[in-house]
């Protein structure tokens, strides 16, 4: 790997695996629109030497110009956010799978054939297998979401079916640690840091689930997209921990951080809203095949998380909140 394109590349995820390249002495481009990524994200990369294009991914002039020189795209770019689809039905089809169908035809055009994918648990739906492997049947699809990244996995196998593509999917659980800007742990820190008596929680607190530490989704990737090298044919990996936390849990741990004992206002229902999967586990054996392990369990990393955002109020915090 000589040039790594990271589209996305300002977000939480894209951001991390910048500095991660940058260390392996890998020349990085960044393509984002900063619309959910941070400048001061990559204010370090930059003054690194990694070059950022400033722009939309479905602006083919723009990502025509990220491209040049790439051997591997690091297809991070997303609407990453789960909760909201059925508000706007359309933006998980253009942000998650046209923006992917936009990168593999910019990827053919400059002769890059190597790209990785962060595709999601969320694609099991509500599975019927618990700790889900890769090789679970598809099931029916509960979210916009998910059934835009199996979308843009579909693109992505056909154009390494079609072209001799190497393509490595990754199917995330939800990650914690630095630079964390959305999710349950956010969500919450920043209603008890408004109102330390009240916590009101989606579903019945009872949504179990798999997380994983951002360092370790970064190792975890280059792991992979190392083994597969520029071999043709697309491999698949669950990237998660081998363990769960209820939402309860979660609190727990939150509140005790934040040394606030609020009433809890649960919205009731296994879900948390319409499209949430209430239980999320997936079988990383085969990541693990490849020696890969995971550093933090999944109460470290919410403490991680929780530390970060206690140091970084101006991302953690609402504006008024930070002023006040
Ligand atoms: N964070 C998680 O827990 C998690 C879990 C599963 C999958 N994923 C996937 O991992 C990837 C990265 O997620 P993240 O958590 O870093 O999200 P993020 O929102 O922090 O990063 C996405 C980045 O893409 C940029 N972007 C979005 N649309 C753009 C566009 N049209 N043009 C240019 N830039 C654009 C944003 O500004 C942002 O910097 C996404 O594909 C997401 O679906 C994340």
């Amino acid at each position: 790997m000589r040039r790594a394109l990271i589209t996305g590349g300002a977000g939480f995820v894209g951001s991390t695996l910048a500095d991660h390249l940058l260390d392996l002495g890998v020349e990085v481009a960044i393509l984002d629109d900063f619309r959910t990524g941070r400048r001061e994200f990559v204010v370090d990369a930059l003054a690194r030497g990694a070059e950022l294009f400033e722009g939309d991914v479905l602006d083919d002039a723009t990502l025509a110009a990220a491209m040049a020189g790439a051997d591997v795209v690091f297809h991070l770019q997303a609407n990453a956010d789960v909760r909201h689809g059925l508000e706007h039905p359309r933006l998980d089809l253009r942000e998650n799978a046209v923006s992917t169908s936009n990168v593999l035809e910019a990827m053919r055009a400059a002769g890059c054939r190597r790209i990785a994918f962060s595709s999601t648990g969320s694609v099991y739906g509500e599975p019927e297998v618990v700790p889900t492997p890769e090789t679970a049947p598809f099931p029916v699809q509960t979210s916009l979401y998910g059934a835009s990244k199996v979308a843009a996995e579909g693109l992505i196998s056909a154009y390494a079916h079609g072209f001799d593509f190497a393509a490595t999917i990754f199917r995330f659980v939800s990650l914690l640690g630095e630079r964390y800007t959305h999710g349950h742990v956010i969500d919450f820190y920043r209603q008890l840091r408004a109102d330390p008596t009240r916590l009101a929680v989606l579903g019945d607190g009872r949504q179990e689930k798999s997380y994983l530490y951002i360092q370790d989704c970064v190792d975890a990737m280059m792991t992979a997209v190392e083994h597969q090298g520029d071999t043709a044919g697309t491999d698949i990996y669950n990237l998660g921990t081998d363990a769960t936390v209820v939402v309860d849990e979660s609190v727990a741990l939150i509140t005790s951080h934040l040394g606030v004992d609020p009433v809890i206002e649960k919205a009731g229902g296994r879900r948390g809203w319409a499209g949430d999967s209430p239980l999320i586990h997936l079988d990383t054996t085969k990541i693990r095949s490849l020696g890969w392990r995971p550093t933090l369990t999944i109460p470290e990393a919410i403490a991680r998380t929780l530390d970060w955002l206690d140091s970084e109020p101006a991302i953690a915090l609402p504006a008024e909140t930070v002023a006040s």
